[in-house]
Order: structure tokens, then sequence, then C-alpha cells
């Protein structure tokens, strides 16, 4: 196994180009499942999760091929309807295929994700959203057997909570499902929008984009898509809060500074200056980081996914952040961590108090999730000294070539042998 190991302390300047992201490229991979062709995907990351997708649409009888960002898929010799419990539990939003196997192949047998290292996550909207578009839902042996006689049948869909992959699915049953489908409380994120767009090229007839609800019209037939990943906000968020950590001057090229606009607000208020142009963000720190309180939002707030790095700056800061997480239930792994480096956090609940200090120092860690590891990157290029981060599988899952990114902003990092 490999570990990252950076030398801490130094300002980051320079420009850092943000890749296609992997929570739009994974529902857009499963989509081209729901017609014969070949589609052609552009600015597609490669990354342990998107491997994976491939790796899993690959069992089910799909070639692809993979050329620089370009990833061309064709789907027209899909015979399996299976996801196994083996690729399933390596990355939950394998789940994603459970709708457009069932618009394609009216099955779908897909092993239930079980809980992750975050929270429990249950599927339970994606299955009683598809119940009510006629589908069968058996589960047995930890596997969801889904099977639909004929078409699914169009029907209002409220959901409890906003879920960005239960959307996702959803969408994807209901654009070949009979009639009109609506579906009430979706979530919003960009990543959902890159979809719509994408099965719009393919004939889906979608309406309320970037709202809370979707009218979807079925089709009876769609044709193959060419489309481009969106940008990462995640990965362009991560970048933007380091060089906060380090301190430095950087420019994000290639994100949509609108979808960070959340985390941007929050930079300026802690003392940092954010440029905004086109695609790209320019981040400029050079004196001191304010404390701010953070609260986790769906979409436009404040996201879950940039949390952990959040903190990690927060820990630098000069004063005490509250910050709550509102979206999982057991999203604060990264804390112990922190502390391990110096940091003063305490935990009650979802709420997490931070205390500010000057400095952080190196400290050997590890980290059970992608975000959870990430934070430990953001703390890794301010604290003084060696931070050697094992696991790095985690970070392998979400952020394309991370240590030659960082290493391009002038930061010390190099990847290790572990043991
Ligand atoms: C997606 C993102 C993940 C991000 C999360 C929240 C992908 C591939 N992953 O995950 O990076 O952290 O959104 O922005 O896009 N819930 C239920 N029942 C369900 C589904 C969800 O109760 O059937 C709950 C979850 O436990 C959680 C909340 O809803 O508390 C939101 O989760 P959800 O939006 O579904 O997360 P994912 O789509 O899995």
């Amino acid at each position: 196994m490999d570990k990252i190991v950076i030398k801490g302390g130094r300002p980051l300047f320079g420009e850092v180009r943000i890749s296609g992201a992997k929570n739009a490229a994974l529902p857009l991979i499963a989509a081209t499942l729901l017609t014969p062709g070949l589609h052609t995907l552009h600015n597609v990351p490669d990354l342990r999760d998107t491997r994976t997708i491939l790796l899993l649409l690959g069992t089910m009888g799909v070639k692809w091929e993979r050329d620089g960002s370009t990833v061309r898929i064709d789907s027209t010799d899909l015979s399996e309807f299976e996801a196994s419990y083996e690729l399933v539990k390596t990355m939950r939003a394998s789940v994603l295929v459970l709708g457009p196997l069932l618009a394609r192949l009216g099955r779908a047998r897909v092993s239930l994700p079980g809980g992750c290292a975050i929270g429990a996550r249950p599927i339970n909207l994606h299955l009683d959203g598809l119940k009510r578009l006629g589908v069968t839902v058996e589960l047995e042996k930890g596997y969801v057997d889904a099977i639909v006689d004929g078409p699914m049948h169009g029907n209002t869909i409220v959901f409890d909570k906003q879920s960005v992959t239960a959307t996702e699915n959803i969408l994807m049953a209901a654009v070949v499902a009979d009639g009109t489908t609506v579906i009430k409380n979706v979530a919003r994120e960009p990543e959902i929008g890159n979809l719509i767009d994408m099965l719009t090229i393919m004939g889906a007839r979608i309406k309320g984009r970037d709202t809370s609800q979707l009218e979807i019209e079925g089709v009876n037939e769609l044709r193959p898509a060419e489309i481009s990943i969106i940008p990462d906000r995640i990965e362009a968020g991560t970048y933007a809060l380091a060089v906060c950590a380090a301190g430095g001057d950087a420019t994000i090229v290639d994100c949509i500074p609108e979808h960070l606009s959340s985390l941007i607000d929050k930079l300026q208020t802690v003392g940092v200056t954010v440029e905004e142009s086109g695609n790209s963000i320019r981040v400029i720190r050079k004196g001191p980081i304010y404390a701010v309180d953070v609260s986790t939002a769906t979409y436009p707030g404040f996201p879950t996914d940039l949390q952990a790095q959040m903190m990690a700056l927060m820990a630098l800061s000069n004063g005490a952040s509250v910050i709550d997480e509102t979206i999982f239930e057991n999203r604060f792994m990264h804390v112990a961590e922190l502390r391990r480096m110096g940091a003063d956090i305490t935990i009650k609940g979802r709420t997490a108090t931070v205390k500010g200090m000057r400095d952080l120092s190196g400290a050997q860690v590890m980290a059970t999730d992608l975000r959870a590891s990430a934070s430990l990157v953001v703390a890794g290029v301010a604290a003084k000294g060696i931070t050697e981060i094992s696991r790095v599988y985690h970070l392998d899952r979400g952020y394309e070539d991370l240590e030659g990114k960082l290493s391009g902003l002038g930061a010390v990092i190099r990847r290790e042998k572990e043991g």
C-alpha cells in the first residue's frame, strides 16, 4: 500500500487545473446503459471510482475504451443485470445502475451497499421511488432484486429527504416510463444538472432542471449521447482550502465558480481574497484566518464533501468555529487524526467545536474515507514538519494526480510504498 508524505509549511503559488467531477462521471457512465450504441464522454477523471464503475459495466457485457480524458462506451451488448457485492462494497455509487438497468432490461439485481465509514446510508428512497413506478422490489441474501413487467408507469414521487443518487436513479428510470413522472423534493446538485443535460441529449423530456421538482415525460426511445463531465467542485474546493491553510496565491483553473459560491462566501468571511473570473478562481491568503461557523446543507448550501477540509482550515484560525454536519450522522472521523496533528476539536453529536491555533504539527495519520483523507492533506500542507498519510487508496477514489497537482503549486509531497 502507498502513503503520501508531505513536508508542510510552504505557501502555495501558481495554477492548478481541475479534473472532471467524480460525482457527475459516475451517473453519466451509468446512464450509458439506458440505450444501445456508442456514447462518448469527455473530461472523465481517471480515478479509482470511475475505474470501478467501468469495471462494473464491463462485467455486464459493455465495452469501453479510454483515450486521455475521453471515454467511449458501447453498451450495445449489455447482457447482465447484476452488480455483485464484490464491486458494490468498494463503491456505494454502484447502486446507480439500478434505474438504467430497469429501464433497459426490466430487471436489476444489485447488492445492498450496507453502512460505510460516514454512516448507515440507506437506499430506501431509491427503492420506494422505483416501487412508485411499478417496479417489484425484493430484498434477499443482501441483494436488491428488482423486476418490472413491461414498461414502468409514470407517477408522483415525493422524497422525504433530498438525496443526490436517489434523484439520479429515479430520473434514469423515469425517462422511459409510460406517461409523466413528477419527482418532488429532489436534490439540486450541479452533477444532477449534468445528468439531465445528458439525458436530454439522449432524447429524454425533463422539466425543472436546477429546481426541487422535476417533471419527466416518458419517451419510447433514446439515442446515444456525447457530452462533457462538469468540473469537480469538491476537488476545486479542496485545493482552494489547501491554499488558504498553507498561505500563498494560486489560481484554480477549469472550475465553475458559481458551483463554489457557498465556499467562496466562507473564504471571504475568514479573510481570504477570492477573485472569480470566467472559469477560474484566484485565492490569495496573506494575513490571519478568522473563524467562521459552518453548517453543511444540500446544494447550494455548504457541501458536506468539503466539511472535513474546512475543519482543517478552521483548526488554523484565529478563534473558535462551530461546524454542524447535517447530512451524515457520522462524518467526523477526521477529527481524531487532526487532533494527532495538534488540532483542538471537541465533538458533541453532529457538532464540532474547533479552537484555532497558530500551527499544526506534522504527524503520521490515516483516514477512513475520501474527504477525511483530503482534510489531512489540507492540514499537512500547512503543518510544520512531515505528515505521512496512510491508506492513500481513499484519496485515489476522488483526486486525480493529487501529488502532481500539489507539487505544481510548490508543495513538497510524494507518494511512497508503505512498510
Ligand atoms: C452523494 C455524493 C456524496 C455526497 C452526498 C451528499 C455521489 C456519488 N455521492 O452521495 O459524495 O457526500 O451525495 O451530498 O454523488 N438517504 C436516505 N435514504 C436514501 C438515500 C439517502 O435516508 O435512500 C440519506 C443519507 O443517509 C444522507 C442523506 O440522505 O443522510 C443524503 O444522502 P445522499 O444525497 O443520498 O448521498 P449520496 O447520493 O449517497
